[in-house]
């Protein structure tokens, strides 16, 4: 029987989560293995399981397609993690089900595909027996102990290519137009594309914001001849001594819903100053649709790392991106606390060094 390896994919879906699946079936087949897949992330593990072996042929035009032919959840019986760093413990006969399904199928290892919290499953399963590899995924670009995760670039372009839309309309009336981006607790995309697309306010949650610092920057713009003013605002940013902005109820073993924070600082904007503002939600288009080249290029290279990982035996590693080269690490640093734009970092003191406010 030849060699099998496992793959699955969890948490919010992203760009190039097909071309790590793809890079892995590739990688593993030229050694002469088999690719078993696990459908709708790691609760696909438990009975009724979920699996179906992968072809070789199948990946063929993968490498640019969105989403991930494996399905994926951020919700299911396997739950880490709810919020900033509470961790908790998986039930035991979960995780025993999931070791049992592996060994039953054979499979000498696992990839798994994921953020923050599908690695902190991770964690608990390759602690549980399970052998396996990671590799990082999030569009946030929040986890620790790599340079950066696939997916980033990609909603960044997404979301720097909205501004440059929200540019020309917001110039033409003379408005304020305030872009909604994710980010729950990490502020890198709205710092990304708000540098990137020209943006003149970027809100962060790493730095809480004030609205008289917001509409004195619109004031020095009108008074500079500039009567449109563009704002970004990550969805979890919050006001100085306030709170984050949730859409809905909060669900059982689930993260809140962040959202409205956009609607909630061009409502304001428009009190205070007099100007027309509008606000766009980026939402999950940012998640959706082809990765970029430095994405294709990344994910390809974590799935050959990831399988180069399981030859090696190096388990409970997670492929990480430590520019020029691809390195293992221990899934334990890269997990536990997240990963956030330093106040006092290039980025801040580059957007602070062309005028661009911070809301602070
Ligand atoms: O963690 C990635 C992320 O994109 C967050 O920025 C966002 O809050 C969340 O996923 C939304 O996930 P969903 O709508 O799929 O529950």
């Amino acid at each position: 029987m030849k060699t099998r390896i496992g793959i699955l994919t969890g948490g919010g879906d992203c760009p190039g989560l097909n071309a790590v699946i793809r890079a892995v079936v590739k990688t593993a087949a030229k050694r002469d293995w088999e690719t078993v897949g696990i459908l709708g992330g790691f609760d696909g593990l438990l009975p009724p399981r979920r699996t179906r072996l992968l072809d070789y042929h199948e990946m063929d035009g993968l490498l640019f397609v969105g989403g991930t032919i494996l399905g994926t959840a951020n919700k299911g019986q396997f739950t880490a993690k709810i919020g900033h760093g509470i961790a908790q413990r998986i039930p035991d006969d979960i995780l025993e089900a999931a070791r049992t399904t592996v060994s039953e199928l054979g499979l000498r290892a696992l990839v798994v595909v994921g953020g923050d919290g599908s690695l902190s499953i991770a964690q608990q399963l390759h602690e549980k027996g399970i052998p396996l590899v990671g590799v990082p995924k999030t569009i946030d670009n929040d986890l620790e102990a790599t340079a950066i995760t696939f997916g980033f670039d990609s909603a960044v372009d997404c979301a720097t290519d909205a501004l440059d839309r929200l540019r020309t309309t917001a110039e033409s009336h003379g408005r304020v137009m305030v872009l909604e981006v994710m980010g729950r607790y990490a502020g890198w995309i709205a710092m990304y594309a708000g540098i990137a697309g020209g943006g003149d306010v970027i809100l962060i949650p790493e730095i809480p914001f004030r609205f008289d610092r917001i509409c004195a920057k619109i004031a020095e713009r009108e008074q500079d001849g500039r009567r449109f003013t563009l704002v970004v605002v990550a969805e979890g940013a919050h006001e100085h001594g306030g709170t984050y902005a949730t859409s809905g109820p909060q669900e059982t073993n689930r993260e809140a819903r962040l959202g409205g924070i956009g609607a909630r600082v061009a409502e304001e904007i428009q009190k205070r100053t007099g100007k027309e503002a509008r606000v766009c939600v980026l939402g999950h288009l940012q998640r959706g649709g082809r990765p970029t080249t430095f994405d294709r290029l990344l994910c390809t290279r974590f799935g050959a790392n990831a399988v180069r990982l399981i030859a090696e035996e190096r388990y409970g590693c997670m492929v990480a991106f430590r520019p020029p080269d691809m390195v293992p690490v221990p899934i334990t640093e890269a997990i536990g606390r997240l990963r956030h734009v330093p106040v006092d970092g290039d980025f801040v003191r580059t957007a602070r060094a062309l005028g661009i406010s911070l809301g602070d």
